[in-house]
């Protein structure tokens, strides 16, 4: 096969997360992206409705973030990660916890979600060991969470098709009940108003296996890939105070959460939940280049720094940990939200977006419309035993009206950047509200 052939043929890349055949029959390929919009090959715009995969929270080609990339590269492009610093990766960490509420001023770097997740619940299990508590193994998910792909945060996470095919996966692990679908919050806005109780379910397992046995529990305070399941009013607050009975640490996954989607920094913020560890990525660098960082309390941090001082305290690391390209690409995404002010900019959005969103409340097959901060879902009901039928028909419809969302199931949830502005909400609801009422 010669060069130009070879360019496009799409055989050799196994996609992740992606129906190949039906991908490769007919391919949906973007050449570039400014700012709200990509631009695909055969020249459409396609407004990016879900910030690509909740990852570009101001939008693309940003100047600030180019720019620093750019420059990087010329000057530092790698450094050893172990035993060797360099100074964007500390001037991160201290710009981060400068950020982050409460006593969670610790950054520990990761590449993405999964490892941030992965990071965290080693964090957990060795923080009880090196206390002298090293029965605490057990880790505690929720039915419906997603926390990546990688082992601990399969296991960990509640999505059924994501499990199912990978073994017995990690020992120890339990799952609280998850708290969709109690028909009084249909069509809630914010925080549904029943299920607080569905927090006492720690309780519950605390008395299955004692907690003793228990290290952490870890949720998404908003659970994204499972839906855009918001949490019932008061719920974090419960679980944080089941946990701090019985000695458990909490884990926010706030992947998606994160770096301005609700409307504070953080949904630490944004629910006054303090957890212990914070897991983060995607938007940390605007999506441009893959990195995650993992938030510690202090006394967790602390607890490790025993032994002689020249002995390595938590055998834990990854080759591109605090990467310079990464933080530099980090450093220039925290300029641009905070020039144009996007950490807090879904607050302004929100009630726009809001009264947008449920307007389509009683459009064809719609069961369900939830929101929080400047996320949202539309949720169809199934075709019978034909589940994610409609939901991906939708996804199609709407990548040819020139609309990008994501779907889970016959969820079609949207995250659009922080820097949409009215129009691109109008446009979003008026092609939503086409397309659902095209699918049968
Ligand atoms: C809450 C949450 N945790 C973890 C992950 C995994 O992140 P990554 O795909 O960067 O590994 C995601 C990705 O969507 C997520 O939403």
């Amino acid at each position: 096969m010669d060069r130009e052939s070879q360019k496009n043929d799409l055989e050799a890349y196994w996609m992740p997360f992606t129906a190949q055949r039906q991908f490769k029959a007919s391919p949906r390929l973007f050449a570039s992206a400014d700012r709200m919009y990509f631009k695909t090959t055969d020249g459409r715009d396609v407004l990016d409705g879900v910030s690509s995969m909740w990852c570009c929270n101001a939008g693309h080609n940003r100047p600030r973030i180019v720019e620093a990339i750019r420059k990087q590269a010329g000057e530092l492009d790698y450094s050893p990660a172990f035993q060797i610093g360099h100074h964007k990766a500390f001037e991160l960490a201290n710009r981060l916890v400068a950020l982050m509420p409460g006593t969670l001023n610790h950054v520990f770097f990761t590449n993405s979600g999964s490892e941030s997740v992965e990071t965290a619940l080693k964090m957990a299990i060795a923080y009880h060991r090196v206390r002298g508590e090293g029965s605490r193994v057990r880790l505690i998910g929720r039915e419906k969470g997603y926390h990546g792909v990688n082992f601990g945060g399969m296991s960990v996470g509640g999505m059924v098709a994501n499990r199912k095919m990978f073994g017995t996966l990690v020992a120890g692990v339990d799952h609280l009940r998850h708290t969709h679908g109690d028909p009084r919050n249909f069509f809630s806005k914010g925080e549904p108003e029943y299920g607080v109780e569905l927090a006492d379910d720690l309780e519950r397992l605390v008395q299955l296996h004692d907690a003793s046995t228990i290290a952490a529990v870890i949720v998404e305070p908003v659970q994204g890939s499972g839906g855009v399941i918001v949490p019932p009013k008061g719920y974090l607050k419960r679980l944080r105070e089941i946990c701090d009975r019985h000695g458990i640490l909490l884990i926010f996954d706030e992947v998606i959460t994160g770096y301005g989607r609700l409307g504070k920094p953080f949904a630490v913020d944004y629910f006054g939940v303090e957890p212990d560890l914070v897991t983060t990525a995607k938007g940390l660098t605007n999506g441009v280049i893959p990195m995650g960082a993992v938030f510690a309390q202090a006394k967790i941090y602390e607890a490790f720094l025993q032994g002689p001082p020249n002995a390595i305290e938590f055998f834990h690391g990854y080759t591109y940990s605090g990467n310079p390209m990464a933080c530099a690409a980090a450093l220039g995404t925290l300029d641009t939200y905070e020039e144009e002010g996007l950490l807090t900019r879904a607050a302004t959005l929100a009630p726009y977006w809001e009264k947008a969103l449920h307007s389509l409340k009683g459009a064809r097959n719609v069961i369900d419309i939830r929101n929080i901060g400047f996320i949202g879902a539309v949720e169809l009901s199934s075709v019978a035993s034909e589940p994610t039928k409609r939901g991906f028909e939708a996804y199609l419809k709407l990548y040819e009206a020139g609309l990008l969302c994501r779907t889970t199931g016959d969820t079609i949830a949207f995250a659009p950047p922080l820097i949409a502005e009215h129009k691109h909400i109008d446009f979003l609801v008026e092609t939503l509200g086409k397309v659902i009422a095209s699918i049968d």
